[in-house]
């Protein structure tokens, strides 16, 4: 990746909620719910950022769009006059031009669209809210808007409820593209529908990126949908990136044993050719009490005495992966094949 083609850098974020207790609200600890995070993002690509609930995704997600301030860490953006700002320490007054290249598609269609507002108005707001064009042109934007995400036009006077999860998602993508963004972070955009849904909203953001030149963070818990739209993935665990690397080989070949657990439930068309499920015991350890050594360590298979006291660093190769773990060099992983 050059420089010019990098839309979005991280490096070392960190979030920590502090944890208040007693009379006081004296700070007894912190919850490090991003501990030192770095990936680059770059132009049309898609990130998918994956690991179960709890391990950090959606507070990187806030911290990127600066819902939240980071605790530590440069978030790098290159705006669409190619300057590269800091998103990290930006005060509201410079973060607001910068708004409308970075959208957020929310992972509950059903709650994320105000029901008292009209199609029109959802899709339009930003619009509005940016002082783009009057009435009738944000009226011919909205029609626009909703051809390129294939909802017919005499939706725009009805309300949410009248919709399915699938339509409510694409009405909210319509609005997240409203502004024209290089950047969209998905965060866990088809959880909530049903599979059959799942497929087509995917479709969607796959055709969008194709014709718009979008780059996406995709966030998921579930290695299976990110398959379709990824060109590499990250894994999370408890605050930090375990591994990253190109899709296929991420699938193909993991060397981070928290990707073989994830992968092993991943469904595939042929059951003989699946490795077998490996059952991950326990829950995703306390980012207030991470484990010494390897976070992992309590629920890993492999651990060994040096994984109970010594962290693994995130080692970088030269195929464009990283991973850390102890025994990544030594250790044999399944994948999925096909
Ligand atoms: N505002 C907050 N205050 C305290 N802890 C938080 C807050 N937001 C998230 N957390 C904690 O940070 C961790 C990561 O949460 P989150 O980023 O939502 O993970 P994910 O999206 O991967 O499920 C969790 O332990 C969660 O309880
Ligand atoms: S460092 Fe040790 S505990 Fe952590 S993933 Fe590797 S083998 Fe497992
Ligand atoms: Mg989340």
């Amino acid at each position: 990746m050059t420089t010019e083609q990098i839309v979005l850098s991280v490096e070392g974020l960190k979030k920590y909620f502090p944890i208040r207790r007693g009379l006081l609200r004296r700070v007894v600890g912190n919850v490090k719910a991003v501990d030192d995070v770095s990936f680059k993002i770059a132009r049309g690509e898609t990130l998918s950022l994956v690991g179960e609930s709890g391990c950090g995704k959606t507070t990187t997600s806030r911290c990127i769009l600066r819902a939240i301030r980071p605790t530590a860490g440069a978030i790098q953006f290159r705006t669409d006059e190619s300057r590269n700002v800091n998103v990290a320490d930006m005060t509201r007054t410079e973060l607001r031009p910068l708004r409308r290249q970075m959208q957020m598609i929310f992972q509950d269609p059903y709650s994320s669209l105000n029901p008292r507002m009209t199609i029109a108005d959802i899709i339009g707001e930003p619009l509005l809210v940016n002082g783009m064009g009057d009435l009738t042109a944000r009226r011919l934007r909205v029609a626009e808007l909703l051809d390129v995400v294939q909802l017919p036009l005499a939706y725009m006077n009805r309300f949410p409820h009248a919709f399915s999860g699938g339509q409510r998602q694409r009405i909210g993508i319509a609005r997240a593209l409203a502004l024209n963004p290089a950047l969209i972070v998905a965060d866990e955009p088809v959880s909530a529908l049903d599979v059959s849904v799942q497929a087509q909203i995917i479709n969607l953001m796959l055709d969008l990126q194709d014709r718009l030149g979008l780059s996406y963070l995709f966030v998921a818990h579930d290695l299976s949908v990110v398959k379709h739209v990824s060109h590499r993935v990250a894994v999370m665990y408890v605050g930090r990136i375990v591994e990253v690397a190109p899709t296929a080989a991420l699938f193909r070949s993991p060397k981070h044993p928290y990707t073989e657990a994830l992968l092993s439930a991943v469904p595939v068309p042929d059951p003989r050719q699946r490795a077998r499920r490996i059952v991950l015991e326990g829950e995703v350890a306390d980012p207030a009490r991470p484990p010494p050594g390897c976070a992992f360590h309590p629920r890993c298979r492999y651990a060994i005495e040096r994984c109970r006291v010594e962290a693994p660093p995130l080692v970088e190769s030269e195929d464009g992966r990283a991973v850390a773990c102890h025994r990544a060099e030594e250790l044999d992983l399944s994948g999925v094949v096909g």
